[in-house]
């Protein structure tokens, strides 16, 4: 399992922070900071912030990312956004799936197996995020629901099609809370995710995707995580927000 084969990404995971003036300000200091990155760099922002965002990294090695897109091209489906109003302004990535989203919003795999369809469809490349509860680890059941959340999110995406996926393994019980999980724990389940996709699609194919690695993330705990085999990169939430951390994320990304 060769680990070069992959891109490694980080992604800044923004949620609901930063106006679209303070987008701006917070682009202009990362730009800089990443621009000799050696690994793909994006900022996955609130919709209003996607525009500004967009031509803050005009012409820069950031991309910009959503987070969240519904899954029909248009209709009445109050407050939601479409794959075809994100791609038309730039948008190139979107996180689906995401625990906040599953907790808070209803989100089920169902809804992020149609978002990510249609996604896919539309030319996003998607973050899938998937991920156990305390509760579920304490109960010994994370490889069930992983396996599940991996096989039901995934359904029907064509081999050709996972090519532009990414998928974010994110343990609930450490996002937002300090609690990292350990590098062999993320290991253990990134490899297991790896062993997965081996199984729904083949080896080459499950070898080629990145599998980032989220929760409490940052700049102090980077290098343990991204030294690992199967870990290939991040999804930060809190030290996205803080351009000096992002940046030194994206430099052991980028070693
Ligand atoms: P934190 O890095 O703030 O724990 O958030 C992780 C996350 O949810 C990224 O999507």
């Amino acid at each position: 399992m060769d680990k070069a084969k992959r891109k490694a990404i980080i992604a800044g995971n923004w949620k609901m922070n930063k106006t679209p003036k303070e987008a701006k300000a917070l682009l202009e200091q990362i730009t800089p900071l990443v621009k000799d990155a050696d690994c793909e760099v994006i900022a996955c922002v609130p919709y209003v912030d996607l525009a500004t965002a967009i031509e803050a990294t005009a012409g820069t090695n950031v991309k910009i990312g959503a987070e969240n897109c519904h899954w029909a091209a248009n209709g009445a489906f109050t407050g939601e956004i479409s794959t075809g109003m994100l791609k038309e302004i730039g948008v190139e990535y979107v996180v689906l799936g995401h625990s906040e989203r599953r907790q808070y919003f209803g989100e089920t795999d169902e809804t992020v197996n149609k978002r990510t369809k249609a996604a896919l469809a539309a030319g996003l490349k998607p973050i899938v995020c998937v991920g156990e509860l305390l509760w579920e680890r304490e109960c010994d059941i994370t490889e069930e629901v992983i396996a599940r959340q991996i096989k039901l999110d995934l359904w029907d995406v064509t081999e050709e099609e996972l090519k532009n996926v990414v998928i974010a393994y994110e343990p609930v019980w450490a996002i937002g809370t300090g609690k990292t999980a350990t590098s062999d724990q993320a290991e253990e389940v990134c490899a297991f995710i790896r062993a997965q996709l081996a199984k729904l699609y083949n080896q080459d194919a499950a070898d080629a995707v990145t599998i980032q690695y989220g929760g409490s993330m940052n700049d102090g705990n980077a290098d343990e995580l991204l030294s690992k085999t199967n870990v290939d990169g991040g999804l930060i939430g809190g030290a996205s927000l803080v351009a000096e951390k992002f940046a030194a994320i994206v430099k052991a990304a980028s070693k």
